[in-house]
């Protein structure tokens, strides 16, 4: 990059960090949800949203500047085609990964001694940060299953949506809140799920949140112990960050049965930085693994293959595991892809 292009490069991904603060101020200052009700003034938004004025104004003016809102005859307004990444249950609204990657801010510290002194930082560290900027775990995934899980995910490998429809035994390894098995199991009442999680807060969550299904049931405990057969094992961005993938793995297809599936979606990057470049998502998720997947695995002194161990690690692994046929689908998602793994 010339040097001029490079300074033009940096200033725009200061002005992204920055722009990132402000929206999670708009978020949980109630100032996006107000404009998206029309074009405003700063006073009359400010009005709405109950704030004062003059902090409103300048919020604005970097909303504008920036590529957010726009800005005619006094009139601020978030146009409806932004306000859908920002806002509402779908999974287009961005917010959630923004907030999360947010509160990434307030590890930092600890982060930046683990680079000087090795270990990593522990799950239970994030918890307090995401709680101060709004961010709620499982929220990302959340209307991406409910719009993309059945036709887009399972509907990838043919058959899969009606061996769900006539019954099969599922565990979904690496649950979190079960937003997963909360659609599934209405989507596929013959079907039996579990919902497999290390973490008791959040399979606390997913049993509130699935208490009227009775297909769904969630067990607290570590993948690397997992025992049972099922049909169908499912892990959604859950092998990664494993403290122990490789024995995970191997349970995993110990406890399938012959003609079961093992349907993994993970990170759709390659495991050569080299083959990265160019990706317009790599830089985003190489420093997410960095503060959070990464870091968390060597708190606990485990593998540390972070997001971004890459297709060709990854079908290494399912072939050491004892998966004999492993293909990698696109997903609806393009920095996910789905393995479709078979004994
Ligand atoms: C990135 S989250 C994904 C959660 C969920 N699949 C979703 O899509 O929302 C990874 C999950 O794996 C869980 N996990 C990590 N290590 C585990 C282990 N050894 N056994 C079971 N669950 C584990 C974490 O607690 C976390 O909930």
């Amino acid at each position: 990059m010339e040097e001029k292009d490079f300074a033009a490069h940096l200033t725009a991904t200061l002005t992204g960090s920055a722009l990132t603060m402000l929206l999670g101020i708009g978020h949980r200052t109630g100032l996006l949800a107000a404009a998206a009700r029309g074009p405003a003034t700063s006073a009359e938004l400010a009005e709405r949203a109950g704030l004062h004025e003059r902090y409103v104004r300048e919020w604005l003016g970097a909303m504008v500047t920036g590529g957010i809102f726009t800005l005619d005859a006094g009139a601020y307004t978030l146009p409806p085609q932004h306000a859908k990444f920002l806002l509402g249950e779908t999974a287009a609204n961005l917010m959630p990964s923004l907030l999360t990657l947010s509160a990434f801010t307030g590890i930092l510290p600890d982060l930046e001694r683990s680079f000087a002194e090795g270990g990593g930082v522990p799950r239970s560290a994030y918890g307090p940060h995401l709680e101060t900027l709004g961010a709620k775990t499982g929220d990302s995934w959340k209307h991406i299953y409910r719009e993309h899980l059945v036709d887009g995910f399972f509907g990838a490998v043919p058959g899969l949506n009606d061996q769900l429809t006539a019954g099969a035994r599922v565990l979904d390894l690496g649950c979190g809140t079960g937003n997963a098995i909360a659609v599934a199991a209405r989507a596929f009442p013959a079907s039996r799920f579990t919902g497999l999680d290390i973490n008791e807060n959040v399979v606390g969550q997913a049993r509130e949140a699935t208490e009227d299904l009775p297909n769904a049931e969630f067990a607290v405990g570590d993948a690397a112990h997992l025992t049972g057969e099922y049909d169908v094992i499912t892990a959604f961005d859950a092998v990664h960050d494993q403290d122990r993938p490789d024995v995970v793995l191997r349970r995993v297809r110990g406890a399938l049965a012959e003609d079961g599936l093992f349907f993994m979606v993970d990170t759709n990057f390659s495991s050569h930085v080299e083959n990265n470049v160019g990706n317009p998502m790599a830089a985003l998720c190489y420093s997410i693994s960095l503060m959070y997947c990464t870091t968390t695995s060597l708190a606990e002194g485990g593998a540390a293959l972070g997001a971004m161990w890459g297709t060709e690690k990854a079908s290494e692994m399912l072939a050491d595991a004892g998966f004999g046929h492993v293909s990698v689908l696109e997903s609806p998602r393009p920095q996910n892809c789905i393995y479709v793994c078979r004994p």
